[in-house]
């Protein structure tokens, strides 16, 4: 099967280069770079060595209209969200298009427009797109050819609290506070970003509303349990990548952990990459590189807290892209992700 990567040079891209070059039902690579078609790859990503020899032939970035040339099967976009929808353009109706990027995360033009301040880019696509957080919606994600690849925030502080709140609904807010390694902002020069900036530091930025997952999560909450309304919190640590949520709510009655687990249990017993751990707090090293989301939990009288980790770039972005398209195209779900963390 032939798959094209749009953004290659990007970190989400770049790993998309790396699981792509290692699934076994993926024949051919289209890497298109809008900053270096015609570019050896091995150029600006040194790091590939040889791994994508029998995959691209003549190891180049391609350009956007050789890509379109091309008809791969599906297209991953590892693009900035509003420059996503135009980008992928040629695309839409000929081919699978799995979006990282999230222009077509939020179904209502009104909470999309509450989120990233200017309307949806591509309205008229909304009703299609599924969003792919692949635990929840894989009957949906089967059938889907527009399918929005959550992110990173979303994923790892949905996937413990939907089967919670399937069962209990929070008295007052839910309060998520999230920590980020750096390379959740991209790959990027950006003073703030910088090693001397970052390391041995960490804080909060952007909270409550002001980030634009805030909305992403709550909408999915609301459709589990309508009254739902989140404290979001988030922080960068000095991590280059993995990311770890703390959820927390109040409930009307006590509640024990063996009830929480009970629900964890019965939602994800079956799921490759969903790890519970009664005995231990999930911690970034131990999913760094997977494509695991670890769950661990808490109960003390009502209050029910829920952990979880998850490395951005995979299971947060282009590992979980890759389960979209295993799941898509009827592929073992697990194929060319890692189910163990690197050491
Ligand atoms: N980083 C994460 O942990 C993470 C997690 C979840 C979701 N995401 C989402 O995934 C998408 C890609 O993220 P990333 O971290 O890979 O970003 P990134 O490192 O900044 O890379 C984005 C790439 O997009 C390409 N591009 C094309 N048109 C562009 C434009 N108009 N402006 C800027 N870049 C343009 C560039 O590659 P070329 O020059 O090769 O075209 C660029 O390297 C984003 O929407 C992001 O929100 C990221």
């Amino acid at each position: 099967m032939k798959a094209a990567i749009l953004g290659t040079t990007g970190y989400t891209g770049m790993l998309l280069l790396r699981l792509l070059a290692g699934h076994p039902e993926i024949t051919s690579i289209l890497p298109v770079s809008s900053s270096k078609p015609g570019e050896p790859l091995v150029d600006s990503d040194p790091g590939l060595g040889k791994a994508l020899k029998a995959k691209i032939s003549d190891g180049k970035y391609v350009s956007l209209d050789t890509a379109v040339a091309a008809k791969p099967d599906v297209v991953f976009a590892a693009l900035p969200h509003l420059a996503s929808a135009d980008i992928c353009k040629p695309f839409f109706g000929n081919t699978v298009v799995i979006d990282l990027s999230a222009d077509f995360r939020i179904k209502d033009p009104a909470l999309f427009e509450a989120a990233y301040d200017v309307a949806p880019p591509r309205p008229d696509l909304l009703e299609q797109a599924v969003f792919g957080l692949c635990e929840v919606y894989r009957k949906e994600v089967k059938t889907a050819d527009l399918i929005a690849n959550p992110g990173c925030y979303p994923t790892a502080t949905l996937l413990p609290l939907l089967p919670v709140l399937k069962e209990f609904k929070p008295e007052g807010k839910i309060v998520v506070n999230a920590m980020s390694g750096i390379s959740g902002a991209g790959r990027k020069a950006n003073m703030n970003l910088i090693f001397s900036q970052r390391t041995e530091n960490c804080g909060a930025y952007n909270p409550g509303r002001i980030h634009r997952h805030t909305l992403e999560i709550e909408k999915e909450a609301k459709l589990v349990s309508p009254a739902s309304k989140l404290l979001f919190t988030p922080h960068l640590v000095p991590l280059k990548r993995g990311m770890a949520v703390t959820t927390a709510f109040d409930t009307r009655d006590e509640v024990s952990k063996a009830h929480i687990e009970e629900l964890l249990i019965d939602a994800y017993k079956d799921e490759p990459f969903i790890c519970l751990n009664s005995k231990r707090l999930p911690e970034t090293a131990d999913v760094r590189g997977s494509n695991r989301c670890d769950i661990g939990w808490h109960t003390e009288g009502n209050t029910i807290y829920l952990f979880s980790a998850i490395d951005n770039l995979v299971k947060g972005a282009s590992g979980q892209a890759v389960q979209n398209m295993n799941i898509r195209f009827g592929f073992d779900e697990t194929a060319g992700l890692s189910l163990a963390g690197q050491v």
